[in-house]
């Protein structure tokens, strides 16, 4: 199971995704140049600035950083996670420091980091309240948290099939509710604690699909909402949505483009 308690908050670690998520989720070079670009920038990093991340993952975010030398540490609950990270800076000289925690309870001194940075973590936490009050905790007095966020123009087929996905699943008793932090809250949070925000758009990415490809994405289960489903539901559930993607669209193979708004927002002034 991968949805767990970790302490006494709700969360998802992603050990599963080990082996694809860098496949899945890779960001291209000069996308990843451009934003590694504007941490740098919103954080004003020097070299002596520190990072911190929870939920540190692979790595996607962090590892252009640390290649640029900078000391950077990072929390995460998965293991296998952080392997294929360590797997990457293997023979390298770095400043990073990996800690096997959970992001609602940090073993870390409060005041410790210059630039925290959160991304594509705090929706998966249930309690990402005590998340960001912990960040908060962590960040040095007058310096800055970069939240990631990135507002998707789906397209009509994707905002469908995960409609009846979730029609389908609610059919079978399962309630598909739970989310942690999203964008809107996060932003509202700290807008309520006293932060000066600037948003930045960093990139606008394309992306190609088909019926077929979405369909394959629930089926290889590639996502953390279709990782939350009990195993004794999915396979059926599945199938109701295969049967009912085949009557409602004849052709499966047709390119769709929805568009990702990569996307940072800087928060000033918000460490006590
Ligand atoms: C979507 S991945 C993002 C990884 C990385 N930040 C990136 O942007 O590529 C989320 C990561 O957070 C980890 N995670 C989930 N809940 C966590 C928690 N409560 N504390 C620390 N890590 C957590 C998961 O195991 C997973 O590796």
């Amino acid at each position: 199971m991968t949805l767990a308690f970790y302490g006494t908050t709700m969360t998802i670690s992603f050990d599963r995704a080990a082996d694809f998520y860098d496949n899945t989720r890779t960001l291209a070079p000069e996308v990843s140049e451009r934003l590694t670009a504007e941490i740098l920038r919103l954080g004003r990093a020097t070299p002596d600035t520190t990072f911190f991340e929870p939920g540190i993952g692979t790595g996607r975010i962090a590892l252009p950083i640390v290649e640029r030398g900078y000391a950077y540490t990072g929390v995460e609950i998965s293991e296998a996670m952080m392997d294929r990270l360590r797997q990457k800076l293997e023979g390298k000289a770095h400043q990073l420091t990996l800690i096997n925690a959970d992001a609602t309870a940090l073993p870390l001194d409060d005041n410790a980091f210059d630039v925290v940075i959160a991304p594509h973590i705090l929706h998966l936490i249930a309690d990402w309240q005590r998340a960001m009050d912990e960040l908060r905790r962590v960040l040095k007095p007058a310096r800055v948290f970069i939240y990631f966020h990135h507002p998707t123009n789906k397209t009509a087929a994707r905002d469908a099939i995960g409609q009846q996905w979730r029609e389908i699943l609610s059919s079978y008793g399962y309630d598909s509710g739970f989310t942690g932090g999203v964008t809107e809250d996060v932003l509202g949070r700290l807008q309520e604690q006293g932060a000066t925000l600037e948003t930045v758009a960093v990139a606008d990415l394309s992306r190609e699909s088909t019926v077929d490809s979405l369909m394959r994405a629930y089926r290889d289960r590639i996502y953390s909402n279709m990782w939350r489903v009990p195993n004794d539901i999915y396979p059926q559930a599945l199938a109701d949505l295969e049967d009912w993607a085949a009557q409602e669209f004849p052709n499966t193979d047709v390119p769709m483009t929805s568009q990702d708004n990569i996307t940072l927002t800087a928060a000033y002034h918000w460490a006590s």
